[in-house]
């Protein structure tokens, strides 16, 4: 009777154990799929190829970044980004883009860890070195001054620009700096935003407002600012803006919770303050990406019908402005696709995830 007591407490543990794995619920969400009847297809810059590399090397001849930055730079393949982002604009264009994105990602990168009157000057430097292209770097700065400089003196000369996009790129670069501090001020608390509170810290830290002007610049139009300051526009961008950042949250939700860093995300600020659960969470971003697609929609329509106050615009403006509206839709569409097609997010599996949603986070 004895002797048979251990094998029995092993049998027992052998049976628990199988009992809980089959049990334990794997932890796994349902993607949202608000662009599911979005009117644009994806679409790909089809000078990618021709720049990518080359875009890299010119990151990497800063020396600033250790070879595991560098080599994410390339993983991530950012220019593909680019590329989905913008599928229509000159060759020379495309990589001024390609060059923009990874100062975005470079000032990320290099802005990170570091205290808050370090980032502080290291923003400032960018925000100068684009007011004063043709002025040299002080010796012994951070790299990120003479990378936006050299962005901006060959984007700048190279190919026309309309006093538009100059004027509303440096206004918009400014903002999102302004951003980038904000977020380093608020680093370390552990605090959770409010939900509204996070939505318009994340509408400009998601970096979208420089990235418009540069529809303007890929699709050459020259647009003047009582133009683009219409409400109308005004909603296009916070819609875009918003679809962007959430979709970037959904996304990036699995690593974050993996890396035990997601405080900073819009599920865990919808879990925390509306009292729900992860699909809970999911089924209010989901319901909200559905509103934008809608508001979107509509301010589109009206611009489109010609009525709140776009009446008074020109022929040709009116013209213009449809084409960037097709843009920013484009933008939408591409932005989605490559957290599919990046492997930053989901590896090898992007294509499975696109096609069933279904995100699995494994422990
Ligand atoms: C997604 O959001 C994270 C966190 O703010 C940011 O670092 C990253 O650049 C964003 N990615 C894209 C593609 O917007
Ligand atoms: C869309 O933009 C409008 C105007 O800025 C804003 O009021 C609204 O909250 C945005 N989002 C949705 C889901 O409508």
């Amino acid at each position: 009777m004895f002797t048979l007591l251990p094998l029995v407490e092993w049998l027992l543990q052998v049976a628990t154990t199988i009992f809980n794995k089959r049990r334990a619920p794997r932890l796994t969400y349902h993607l949202p799929n608000s662009l599911q009847y979005w009117p644009w297809a994806r679409a790909i810059n089809p000078h990618l190829d021709e720049f990518h590399d080359e875009s890299i090397l010119w990151l990497a001849q800063f020396n600033a970044f250790d070879p595991d930055a560098l080599a994410s730079f390339k993983k991530g393949r950012f220019t593909l980004l680019t590329a989905l982002g913008y599928p229509e604009s000159s060759a020379f264009t495309f990589r001024s883009v390609c060059d923009l994105m990874n100062l975005f990602f470079a000032i990320d990168e290099l802005t990170d860890d570091e205290p808050l009157d370090i980032v502080i000057q290291r923003c400032d430097a960018t925000m100068d070195a684009i007011l004063h292209p043709d002025i040299p770097r002080p010796n012994g700065e951070n790299a990120l001054g003479e990378m936006a400089r050299q962005f901006w003196k060959r984007a700048s000369d190279g190919e026309p620009m309309s006093a538009g996009v100059v004027q509303r790129f440096q206004t918009t670069w400014r903002q999102n700096l302004d951003s980038v501090i904000a977020q380093a001020e608020r680093r370390g608390t552990h605090y959770i935003c409010k939900p509204d509170e996070y939505i318009a810290a994340r509408r400009d830290n998601i970096g979208t407002l420089p990235c418009f002007v540069w529809i303007e610049q890929c699709l050459g139009l020259d647009l003047p600012d009582a133009v683009m300051q219409h409400p109308l526009i005004k909603t296009l961008h916070e819609n875009v803006s918003d679809m962007v950042f959430m979709t970037n949250d959904t996304c990036s939700y699995r690593k974050e919770v993996l890396a035990n860093d997601c405080d900073y995300n819009m599920v865990t600020v919808i879990i925390t303050h509306l009292d729900t659960d992860l699909p809970g969470a999911i089924q209010w971003i989901s319901d909200y990406q559905d509103r934008s697609v809608q508001s979107f929609m509509r301010a589109r329509q009206a611009i489109m019908e010609r009525t709140e106050g776009t009446s008074q615009w020109s022929d040709e403006h009116h013209k213009q402005v449809l084409r960037y509206i097709d843009g920013l839709a484009v933008f939408v569409r591409g932005h989605d696709e490559w957290y599919f097609e990046s492997r930053r997010y989901f590896g090898e599996k992007g294509e499975e995830v696109k096609r069933t949603r279904k995100v699995v986070i494994e422990q």
